[in-house]
């Protein structure tokens, strides 16, 4: 059977050989025209005059559009709240799109961008989470609270307590492939898009509503992305619906693509948060009572904020059974890029605060702080219930931890760090072993369908589609092996075919890590409808119960014959009967009321852990991360090399996030950070010198696709470990807690040394 065997991704050969196809390598007519935005200089204000004479006059122009010459509606949004395509009145931050060049070539358009003469009315802008509640700026009235038993009594009450605040930065998502569009007009007014997105369907439906046209005048193909992670759920919209109109304005087909700069400057990226926190425990450790505040810094529209900030709330316990809790949520309103959906989704930076609070207990108590996560841990012993609700009914994380402590050394390897920082005055090292437990299903329950398409042909080869995308994690390949698997046939017998959404429509984004749960279900389901016919078909030719038809090695096994599967497709046609399908399915157990805060609304939790060793050179800041040990669940892997593939990544960009990618705004609001010369990914050298990943054995007690996990976001939240490693070795500098804030750039950490110091 295909499924759990480590096939290489689909497209490896390609992606090496720079033949695999991107949206700005689909091959156009020489009459294609190129767009470019025209961005807002300052962060808030009033439009007082837009002249645009110089734009219109600039080599290659053909048209250059404002808010006022759009025919329909001048929205992006993906949340109820609208967001402008082309800024109305106002702007609200450095790099609105205020107008739309539309021009021969790419470099023309984004020369001629340039030209437009704006005067503003500038108001101050709001750009801090400190000025944020001043002006009271929120999008939401007040806060959010989600609450469990009486946190500020048991905080009272308990033997001891810490407070702190931890300021966690956020992220730019660094795809490789830019954010690109390409529209193709076609007859009668309809449009077909090529969008590097990871919501083919939105995209669709935001053309249709800018074009004043229903959804089916709008087709939307992804074959794959360079990379999305949570980049582009949203953040295409604005260049698919523009090439769109350009298209529909022009009758020519007409692409878009951000440079890097201007894509840094336009798009969201990760939420900044800071969490202040109150923890009362026992002398032993146990947690009693945990208050939370998360300031969420959002931009300034509403993007997908909400599930976001939400998602932060539902992971503020991670691992840990706290009987008192009480997470209050302030979603702020900010002049900066639209903060939007990146790779864990909220639930990292809401996992970051407790795992800071276990650090702050530890480092309290003199204690390790490995014993004080063991011992908060959800247990089946009355320590099973969330802050929300729902329960955790698999305990894992206790094996896994036992596991990984002793494939990591962790107990020498503590001491001899200890050893190690009291022989070397200058370098100073960190440990740190720290679990992930993420809620796998989207917290807005109606997401969580899929629908696939599959075919077989009368040769017996197989074409299979479903409404997730390909952004390089290999959900194809593992949507392939589903297939393969459940005809019992070669993997190279399955074509794997863009998305696109005149095959399976209405689709949800692929996100929440939920793309092969999801459409892995519903190809199944398409398979099986196909399978049943076939079986029924042999059956009633051989006489035999169908339920004893098999399928496997590429036959088709019938009362003790065995034949070739293309022979009974072949026969199969010539009988009449449908070799075509559609799947569907919906994710099972859900309840969630967002509001209260309270039901089911993750399907299962994926578990991981991860163990980190640095070493900090204490004149300068710098450091390095010597070591990484990570066990994680991925269920029974659909894919072993894959799933490996996914937790590498997803613990490096996670540990970029926490130590060397800084995002700077100066004061009047502009991204000084905006290329690689100064926002600082993980390079190659960055990565642990010993990188140690295997996956845990087991298989999901849900009822999952060959009861496999979900994998694209959790291992991300295993980098918060490469954080707690540099505050560890921190606080070998002195008694003081390092209250080290993310990112912890040599710069920060300097200033931690200097603080324990006292
Ligand atoms: N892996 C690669 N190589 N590229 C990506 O863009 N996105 C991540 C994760 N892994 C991403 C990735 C994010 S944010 C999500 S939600 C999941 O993949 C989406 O895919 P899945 O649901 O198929 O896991
Ligand atoms: Mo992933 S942040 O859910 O696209």
């Amino acid at each position: 059977m295909s499924v759990s065997k480590p096939h290489p991704h689909d497209a490896a050969p390609l992606h090496v050989t720079g033949a695999a196809r991107y949206v700005d390598d689909i091959p156009t007519p020489a009459n294609s025209l190129h767009l470019a935005f025209g961005v807002s200089s300052i962060a808030n204000g009033h439009l007082k005059a837009v002249n645009l004479d110089a734009v219109l006059c600039a080599p290659g122009v053909k048209h250059v559009l404002t808010a006022g010459d759009l025919p329909f509606s001048n929205d992006v949004s993906p949340s109820p709240s609208p967001e402008p395509l082309l800024a109305e009145n106002t702007v609200h931050f450095v790099g609105q799109p205020i107008f739309l060049v539309v021009a021969d070539t790419h470099l023309n358009a984004r020369k001629a961008a340039r030209l437009g003469q704006i005067t503003y009315d500038e108001t101050d802008a709001i750009l801090t989470i400190d000025q944020a509640l001043a002006a009271d700026s929120r999008f939401e009235e007040g806060s959010r609270i989600y609450a469990t038993g009486d946190a500020r009594e048991a905080i009272e009450n308990a033997e001891k307590t810490v407070h702190s605040v931890i300021e966690i930065g956020g992220q730019e998502h660094f795809y490789l492939e830019g954010q690109v569009a390409l529209a193709f007009p076609q007859e009668g007014g309809d449009m077909v898009v090529h969008s590097s997105s990871q919501h083919p369907t939105e995209i669709q439906h935001k053309i249709a509503d800018a074009l004043g046209v229903p959804m089916h005048a709008v087709r939307c193909e992804v074959r794959r992305m360079g990379g999305g992670f949570g980049g582009k759920e949203s953040q295409g919209n604005a260049l698919a619906v523009s090439c769109a109109l350009a298209a529909k304005l022009t009758g020519r087909p007409c692409s878009m693509r951000y440079d890097r700069d201007d894509d840094f400057m336009i798009t969201g990226k990760r939420h900044d948060f800071r969490i202040a926190y109150t923890a009362g425990f026992s002398a032993d450790g146990r947690l009693q009572g945990v208050e939370f505040k998360q300031y969420t810094r959002c931009g300034w529209s509403m993007d997908l904020s909400l599930p976001v900030a939400d998602r932060a709330m539902l992971h503020a316990d991670n691992a840990y059974y706290i009987p008192n809790m009480r997470i209050e949520s302030h979603r702020l309103k900010t002049n900066t890029q639209s903060a939007t959906a990146f790779r864990g989704f909220g639930g990292p930076q809401g996992m970051l605060g407790i795992e800071r609070v276990l650090d702050h207990v530890a480092h309290a108590l003199g204690k390790d702080p490995v014993e004080i996560r063991k011992r908060n841990y959800y247990d089946p012993a009355a320590r099973q219930k969330t802050h929300y609700g729902q329960r955790v009914e698999d305990f894992i994380l206790h094996d896994m931890t036992a596991q990984l402590t002793e494939t990591s050394a962790y107990d020498d390897r503590r001491k001899s760090v200890a050893d190690w920082n009291i022989e070397n005055p200058i370098l100073k090292k960190g440990l740190a072993l720290t679990p992930v437990k993420f809620g796998i299903s989207f917290t807005l329950t109606h997401l969580n369908q899929a629908g696939a398409l599959v075919h077989v042909y009368q040769d017996g080869s197989i074409h299979m589609n479903h409404g997730g995308t390909e952004m390089g994690q290999g959900l194809f390949q593992k949507i392939a092996q589903v297939a393969a698997s459940r005809f019992g046939v070669a993997l190279d017998r399955v074509k794997i075919t863009a998305t696109d959404t005149g095959k399976v429509p209405n689709t949800s984004a692929t996100a929440a890590s939920s793309g092969s749960d999801l459409n892995g279900m519903a190809v199944r389901a398409a398979c099986d409808i196909i399978r049943d016919r076939l079986a029924a078909f042999v059956a009633d030719r051989a006489q035999v119960d169908p339920e004893k038809v098999s399928f496997d090695s590429g036959l088709i096994h019938v009362g003790g014959d065995s034949l070739p599967f293309e022979d009974v497709v072949k026969d199969a046609y010539m009988e009449r009967i449908s070799l075509s399908s559609t799947g569907f399915y919906k994710t099972p157990k859900l309840e969630w009321d967002r509001i209260k805060g309270q039901g089911r609304p993750f399907f299962y939790f994926a578990y991981g852990i991860a163990a980190t060793e640095v070493v900090v050179d204490t004149l300068t800041g710098e450091y390095r991360i010597l070591r990484a040990d990570i066990l994680h669940d991925c269920g029974a892997s659909l894919n072993p090399a894959l799933d490996i593939g996914q937790i590498e990544g997803g613990y490096v960009q996670g540990a970029g996030w926490l130590t060397t990618e800084e995002l700077w705004w100066d004061a009047k609001g502009r991204l000084q950070t905006h290329a690689p010369a100064t926002y600082k990914i993980p390079a190659c050298s960055d990565c642990p010198d010993i990188f140690n990943v295997a996956l845990w054995e087991g298989e999901n007690t849900e009822d999952t696709i060959y009861r496999s996990k979900a994998v694209g976001e959790p291992p991300l939240m295993l980098g918060i470990s490469a954080l707690l490693a540099l505050s560890d070795a921190v606080s070998a500098c002195g008694p003081g807690y390092p209250n080290l804030d993310a990112p912890a750039t040599p710069e920060r950490v300097l200033d931690a040394i200097e603080r324990v110091r006292g």
